[in-house]
């Protein structure tokens, strides 16, 4: 018989059991709010009403299962941004590229396991360009039990970084398309949803973190912006860099960080002052001659016991065009390299890939505005063409017509990418992928194009983290770069920028079958085409495939 002393015994006995793989289950109302910022309101699309959106609590090896109800007007989709879905590639969310979008009135489950990773990671819309206010952290605990390799901050800080527009991001897009010109920009940066107070709406408060001296503070700071690189700095407070991109890195300080929309940045705070108010400040970093939104988002460091009249301590953020602050943290990047968090890089390499990224100029006979012609972007020359049926899908179910698996391992043409241009800065076409057989490895150089301006790209790799071995200015020259390449603690990570007129090196070993979207996370370039895939082979073991689609799976 069962005793309630013993029920309660066999619940001692088994809930460390459950807990280490719990099943999370959330729900993700996808409506229209109305929302005041920048002294105006105006309906935005968000999760759950929420500006930056939820949340998402899980832990490493959890079991997470979201469901998303769309009742908005436009199909839905959203990304688990670094999450490697390990052969679930159905729950990756990039609109007809893993699955078809979730219909107005329609609902989906994204099912997937955390496996091998714990950190900070976002999650957000991956269509149109819905992301602008559909985003929201995803934070993954280490297994129970399992510490920080640093020491334990007193608090954890969820710090999104955005954008705020005052129109519609899909008339400003649309309207782009139509032209063939490049779209506005945005109208201020947001922390944790406020811009602080800036130009034009001077009572706007900014967020406020408020700190106890002698603590320390662990802040996961995420770029959900569409189209601007950050950089991020606290008034009189240095920030220690343990993690990015959910993998840990060797711990160093600095002033400022740089962060690019899709990246991630776990920094330690120390308040080791007595009080005070620090400004805290997110400002664009752009190196070339782009536009940008000039506005500097700012929030609040407020030390418990200062009152409200004390006069803030200002910083000056870096100018935009600071890559040598860009620089001095990208370049003190470390994997942390641990018994506990090796560096699995791969040495030997089956695939030597050379891809071009960067804009063309294509014929567009309608872009009145454009003078009959309109901008693209293009990796290897080709301007990827978004199908009608999600590749994922035409995979598995071997529907033909859908994509060609000919993308080109290097550029088509040969030219000197960071020099004077070339005439025809025309490009191609196409729906083209590149297979991978099943664990092979491949070492990836992403080499910027000078055509219209040289820029930094932020490439993002569904599927996989990748280690960022090597970089440079110029020219990638296969015979002498490759010597200097970082194959013992280069830092790990799902998103890496590719420096204007210049290129990275990257390795990653394709042992996740699917079909893997890769695109530069400047959202109005992956709208131009600069985006492919690659398709991953299944393995011939027993946990090598891709698993069967779910039955609610969206429909085109
Ligand atoms: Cu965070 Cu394909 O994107």
């Amino acid at each position: 018989m069962d005793s309630p002393v013993r029920v309660l015994v066999l619940v001692a006995l088994f809930f460390p059991v459950f807990v280490d793989c719990a099943i999370r289950h959330y729900k993700f109302n996808v409506v229209m709010k109305n929302t005041t910022r920048l002294c105006s309101s105006k309906p935005i699309v968000t999760v759950n009403g929420k500006f930056p959106g939820p949340t998402l609590y899980a832990r490493e090896d959890d079991t997470v299962l979201v469901k998303v109800v769309n009742h908005v007007k436009y199909n839905v989709s959203i990304h688990w941004h670094g999450i490697r879905q390990l052969r679930t590639g159905w729950a990756d969310g990039p609109a007809y590229i893993t699955q078809c979008p979730i219909p107005t009135g329609q609902s989906y489950v994204y099912n997937f396991t955390i496996t091998g990773q714990r950190g900070t990671l976002l999650w957000h819309a991956h269509i149109l360009w819905l992301r602008s206010t559909v985003h929201g952290a995803l934070v993954i605990l280490p297994k129970r039990g399992v510490p920080y390799p640093f020491p334990k901050p007193n608090k954890e800080v969820v710090v999104v970084l955005a954008e705020w527009w005052k129109s519609d991001t899909e008339v400003v897009i649309n309207e782009a398309i139509k032209s063939g010109l490049a779209p506005n920009v945005s109208d201020a940066h947001t922390i944790n949803g406020h811009p602080g107070r800036i130009p034009g709406c001077p009572t706007q408060r900014g967020f406020k973190l408020p700190v106890e001296s002698g603590k320390t503070y662990l802040l996961r700071l995420i770029n959900a912006a569409l189209n601007e690189e950050l950089f991020f700095k606290v008034a009189g407070h240095k920030l220690t860099v343990v993690e990015v991109d959910a993998t840990y890195v060797k711990p160093f300080k600095i002033d400022t960080i740089v962060i690019a929309p899709g990246q991630t940045t776990n920094v330690l705070v120390s308040a080791d002052k007595r009080s005070g108010k620090y400004m805290v400040a997110a400002s664009p970093f752009m190196d070339a001659p782009v536009q940008v939104d000039n506005v500097t988002a700012t929030a609040t460091l407020h030390y418990s016991g200062t009152l409200g009249n004390v006069a803030t301590t200002l910083t000056a953020p870096p100018p935009k065009n600071a890559t040598a602050v860009a620089n001095s943290f990208i370049d003190s990047l470390r994997s942390l390299n641990s018994k506990l968090f090796p560096v699995l890089v791969p040495q030997e390499i089956d695939h030597d890939l050379y891809f071009t990224v960067g804009l063309g100029i294509n014929p567009c006979p309608t872009c009145k505005a454009g003078n009959g012609s309109r901008v693209v972007a293009a990796i290897n020359n080709v301007t990827f063409v978004m199908p009608t049926t999600a590749i994922l899908q035409a995979h598995y179910f071997n529907i033909s017509g859908v994509f060609t698996a000919d993308f080109p391992s290097k550029p088509p043409h040969v030219f000197n990418y960071t020099g004077t241009p070339p005439a025809n800065l025309q490009t191609r076409n196409g729906t083209k992928v590149f297979r991978l057989a099943y664990n092979s490895t491949v070492q990836l150089v992403l080499q910027d194009t000078g055509i219209i301006a040289p820029e930094n790209h932020p490439v993002h790799l569904h599927g996989f983290n990748f280690f960022a071995v090597g970089k440079g200015l110029g020219n990638y020259n296969p015979k002498t770069d490759p010597q200097t390449f970082n194959l013992v603690d280069p830092v790990e990570r799902n998103t890496i920028g590719v420096p204007s007129g210049g290129w990275v090196a990257i390795r990653f070993r394709a042992d996740n079958p699917g079909v893997w979207f890769m695109h530069c996370h400047l959202e109005v370039h992956t709208t131009w085409g600069l985006k492919m895939a690659f398709l991953v082979d299944n393995g011939k073991g027993p946990n090598q495939s891709v698993l069967p689609p779910p039955n609610d799976l969206p429909k085109c």
